[in-house]
Order: C-alpha cells, then structure tokens, then sequence
C-alpha cells in the first residue's frame, strides 16, 4: 500500500462525497481580499474548468488546494472528512498532484529520474552506509509508464531541459497517472504549446478523468475549456460568479460571465 492509499484508507468512505469539497473558502492578503466565500465541490472522473479574468484568485485557489497557503477562513473536506491541507506534502498524501506552469520538473535530471523524484527506487549495498539507486529499474517502469500513455521522449537518458515544453508538460501529467493521482491541478497547461502539444495535453487530460481522478484544469483558452471540461467555475474579482456544465452553456455566454461577472 502507498503511502497515499494508507492515508486514504483512514478517511471514512463515502463513495458519494465529493473528492473535494470547499466550503465559505476566504483569503486575505492584508486589505486584499483575493478569493471571498467560495463553495465549490471537485469530484472523481470529472475535469472542472476554473475560469476567470486576470487577478481573478484562480491561482490563489490553486496555491490554497496544493497547501501552498492557508485559506484565512472557510473549511474543506475530503471524501466527506474535514482535512486541513496546511503544506504541499499533505496535499501529496492526499493524493493531489498540481502541475504548475513551471511544472516543477527538475531540468537538470534525466527524464526517468524526473518521474521518480522524492520516491526513487533503492537498494542498501551495506545496511544504512551505503545506497544505491535502482536505476535500471526506474527506467523500465518510466519506459513502460510513457508507452501506455503513448508519450515519445527521445531517450530517457536525457535531461528534461533538452525537451519540448509539450514533452515537458506530458511527462508531468505522466507523473501523475504514474502515482495514482486522486486529484490533478493544471495551472495553465496549454499555455505554451504548439497545436500538436495541446492535443495531447488535452488527451493525457481526459485519460486522467477517465481513470476516475478528480482534474481542476485553469485555462484562458476558450478552446480547451469547450473540449475539455465537464463543468466550469467562474471567478470574478475573488468571488464564484457562475457554475455551469460545460454541455448546457457556450461558448459567448462564459466569456459574458467572466467580463461581467453576472449570468
Ligand atoms: N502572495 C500574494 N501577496 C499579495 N497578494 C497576492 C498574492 N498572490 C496573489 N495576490 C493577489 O490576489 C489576487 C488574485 O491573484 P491570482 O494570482 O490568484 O489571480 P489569477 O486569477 O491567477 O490571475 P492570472 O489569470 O493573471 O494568473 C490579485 O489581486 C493578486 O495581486
Ligand atoms: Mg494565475
């Protein structure tokens, strides 16, 4: 059992509760006041947009659900228990992976250390003195993640700053599936790619969904939230103006909202 199944195991099931579920969330910074008295529930199998103008709090609700910052109000639950995510290694135990538009790879290691990074596979040559790293082993698990996800990277070998940004992106995402993810945050992911590259984003991004993770995707893009997403979530000056599903809305009407901030 990981780690995060073991952490999950001691949550009371209640396989009807959302995956996560914020309640009167509120964040201050000073004077400021960057995300005021959102509600908002994320469940398994379902990609829910996050959308919203420049300074919105999108970010912030990132930073708050990956235990970035604390909220200075409001409460969360997880699976129907009360959680406090209070730093980004509790949010790990959790299970929510957030893949940053920095993306949090380290460019200066190999693509398969990369998706092994704070749990890479070891053996003691002499008990507690001295460890080595299974790195045969790593590299065929890696090898075998990226084919079943269809991602093509050159070599393994090769250090993740020599890659594309969509081949940089896609290995992040991988890093997710690969750990069984509950929950993935995108922050922007298309931001930076060419068309190919955004399709596959898009694509690895509907995998995760479909395997039953929970995906908060924030976007710009009009595009992507209309291929997407399942539902949205409108932020307008801190506050949630607009929940919607995806299906039952268009395309005119979210921008409407997200300029107004008024249905
Ligand atoms: N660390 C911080 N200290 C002070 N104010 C902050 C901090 N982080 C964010 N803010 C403020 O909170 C508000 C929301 O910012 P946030 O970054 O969440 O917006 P966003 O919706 O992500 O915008 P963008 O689309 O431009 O990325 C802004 O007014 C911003 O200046
Ligand atoms: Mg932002």
């Amino acid at each position: 059992m990981s780690a995060t199944e073991a952490e999950m195991s001691q949550l009371p099931r209640q396989d009807q509760a959302p995956f996560l579920k914020l309640s009167g969330i509120t964040k201050r910074w000073g004077a400021l006041t960057a995300l005021e008295d959102i509600d908002l529930e994320i469940h398994r199998g379902e990609v829910l947009g996050l959308l919203g103008d420049n300074g919105a709090g999108k970010t912030t609700m990132v930073n708050l659900i990956s235990g970035v910052f604390a909220p200075s109000s409001g409460t969360m639950e997880c699976c129907g228990a009360p959680v406090k995510i209070s730093s980004p290694d509790r949010a790990h135990s959790l299970g929510i992976e957030t893949v940053f538009q920095d993306l949090a790879l380290l460019p200066n290691l190999a693509v398969a250390d990369n998706l092994f990074i704070g749990r890479e596979r070891t053996f003691d040559i002499v008990p507690k003195l001295i460890r080595v790293l299974k790195r045969r082993e790593m590299e065929r698990d890696a090898a075998e993640t990226l084919k079943q996800l269809d991602i093509h990277i050159p070599s393994l070998r090769v250090n993740v700053n020599a890659l594309s940004g969509g081949q940089r992106q896609a290995i992040a995402i991988a890093r997710a599936i690969r750990w069984k993810a509950n929950m993935v945050i995108l922050d922007e992911p298309t931001a930076a790619l060419s068309v190919p590259e955004q399709n596959k984003v898009l694509a690895l991004t509907r995998q995760l969904a479909s395997q039953g993770v929970a995906v908060l995707y924030i976007t710009h893009n009009m595009g992507d939230v209309m291929q997407v997403t399942d539902r949205i979530a409108v932020l307008y000056r801190g506050r949630k103006a607009a929940e919607m599903r995806t299906s039952e809305t268009s395309q005119k009407d979210i921008v409407h909202v997200i300029m107004s901030g008024e249905r």
